[in-house]
This record gives C-alpha cells, sequence and structure tokens, in this order.
C-alpha cells in the first residue's frame, strides 16, 4: 500500500497545498452545476482536510482504502461518516448530490477498465441532477522521466525531506519516494512506491461519458491539473 508509513507525515508534506482556496473552488463549481447541492461524498479523502472545510457547507462523507487516512480523517472529522473503501468498487447505503475525487487519487486505478469501473460506481451513488469533479493525474505527454521529485518540509517537531526519480512502464507512471524524516528521536529512512496510471484527456472524458454522465472539463481545476466533471441527467 502506497502511504502506509508517510500517512502521518501527509499534511507537513502537503503544507503549501491550499485547501482553503481548493475548497472554496469546490463550492462554486458544486453550486453552478448542481445549485442547491447539500450531500457531498468525498472519495479518496486522504486526512480529510477537503471534508473539513467543505462541512460548513454540506453533509460530507468520505471514503479512502488506506485504513491510516481513514483514521486521521476520522479524527480531524469527528462527525463525518468516513469508511474504508476501495473507489473502484464500493456501496454505500446512500447517494449524494456532489462527489469529489480530489489530488489525482484516480491515478492510483491500475488500468483502464479499473477508471472506467471507478467512474461507474461514483455515478451510481450520485442522485439525479448530482456532480462528479475528477481531479486527474498527468498525462501521457504531460509526464517525463528526465527530472527528479524533491520536497521539504518542517516543523517545530521534525523535518522531512522526499526525493524520487520518476520512472515510467507505459502508461504507469512510477515513483519510488525515499523519505528522511528526522527528529529529536533519530532519523528515519522509508521508501514507498507510488504507481499511477497516465490516462489521456480523451480517455478521462469517455470515461465520465461511459458512467452516463455528461461531461466537460476545467482546464484550470483546482491546481493546474484541470478537472473533470459529470452531471448526472435528471431523468
Ligand atoms: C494524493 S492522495 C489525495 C488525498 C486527498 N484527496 C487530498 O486531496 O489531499 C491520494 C489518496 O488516494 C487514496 N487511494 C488510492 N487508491 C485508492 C482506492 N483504490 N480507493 C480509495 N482510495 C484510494 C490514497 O489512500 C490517498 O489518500
Amino acid at each position: 500500500m502506497s502511504y502506509t508509513k508517510s500517512a502521518r507525515y501527509y499534511d507537513l508534506l502537503y503544507s503549501w497545498k491550499d485547501y482553503d482556496a481548493e475548497a472554496r473552488r469546490l463550492h462554486e463549481l458544486i453550486q453552478e452545476h448542481n445549485p442547491g447541492a447539500k450531500t457531498l461524498l468525498d472519495v479518496a479523502c486522504g486526512t480529510g482536510k477537503h471534508i473539513e472545510l467543505l462541512t460548513q457547507h454540506y453533509d460530507v462523507a468520505g471514503i479512502d482504502i488506506a485504513p491510516e487516512f481513514v483514521t486521521l480523517a476520522r479524527e480531524r472529522n469527528p462527525n463525518a461518516e468516513i469508511s474504508q473503501a476501495d473507489m473502484i468498487d464500493f456501496e454505500l447505503d446512500r447517494t449524494f448530490d456532489a462527489i469529489t475525487n480530489l489530488f489525482s487519487a484516480i491515478g492510483y486505478v491500475p488500468d483502464e477498465g479499473a477508471l472506467d469501473r471507478t467512474m461507474a460506481t461514483m455515478a451510481a451513488h450520485l442522485n439525479p441532477g448530482g456532480v462528479l469533479l475528477v481531479e486527474p493525474w498527468l498525462h501521457p505527454d504531460g509526464y517525463t522521466t528526465d527530472h527528479f521529485g524533491s520536497l521539504f518540509a518542517e516543523d517545530e517537531a521534525m523535518a522531512i525531506t522526499r526525493m524520487n526519480i520518476a520512472e515510467r512502464k507505459g502508461d504507469l507512471s512510477i515513483m519510488d519516494m525515499h523519505h528522511l524524516v528526522g527528529s529529536k528521536d533519530g532519523i528515519d529512512h522509508f521508501v514507498e512506491r507510488h504507481e499511477l496510471m497516465l490516462f489521456t484527456h480523451d480517455r478521462y472524458m469517455e470515461a465520465v461519458e461511459k458512467a452516463g454522465l455528461t461531461a466537460s472539463h476545467d482546464s484550470e481545476g483546482l491546481m493546474g491539473r484541470g478537472l473533470y466533471v459529470g452531471v448526472k441527467r435528471k431523468s
């Protein structure tokens, strides 16, 4: 599992991300596509930061496959219903006015069939008129292997350096993330492999349409990766 050990460092590693601005934009987009929407499911919710910010507007639930993230998201959002589930094939006993799938979590599906199944599963959890917002991973022509990635973050208790070489096998991007975590207790080194599929823009649009939703694309999105929008027809 990709995030087994790093989950507890996730918020620090991504402290550069502007979750407030993202939540404001999400609320605008949801109300634009489904005015009056009141319920929201965040699929692959991570530590539950979007959930926390969106509870001021919505009755919010979440799922994530990693038990470490489910625990962290529940701690942050004690009143939200957060379950451990696989986005490819989950079944909740309720439907929602809006569903989000953010920060490239969709890229973790293993192949095109799983992409279609994930879109269909999310679409099945939408109410009529409901809106799906999916923030993709990179496209095949946008991922290069001629560089390495690096990130540094620190707070009063620890400092983390994360580095990876960008590798690729066909349309699979592979990143072995080397973490160095330093605190007064010592310095820990561990590696986590992240494998994300590179789907084309057309394939994302096709997957949204195949799920029975009316697809559109917001090229700006939340942080420059774009956003796929699917709306469920009312009848
Ligand atoms: C980059 S994080 C994004 C987390 C959160 N949405 C955010 O914006 O901070 C990717 C998330 O996808 C989750 N994930 C990966 N594969 C999954 C799957 N098959 N089903 C549900 N969640 C999955 C991971 O556990 C992780 O929380």
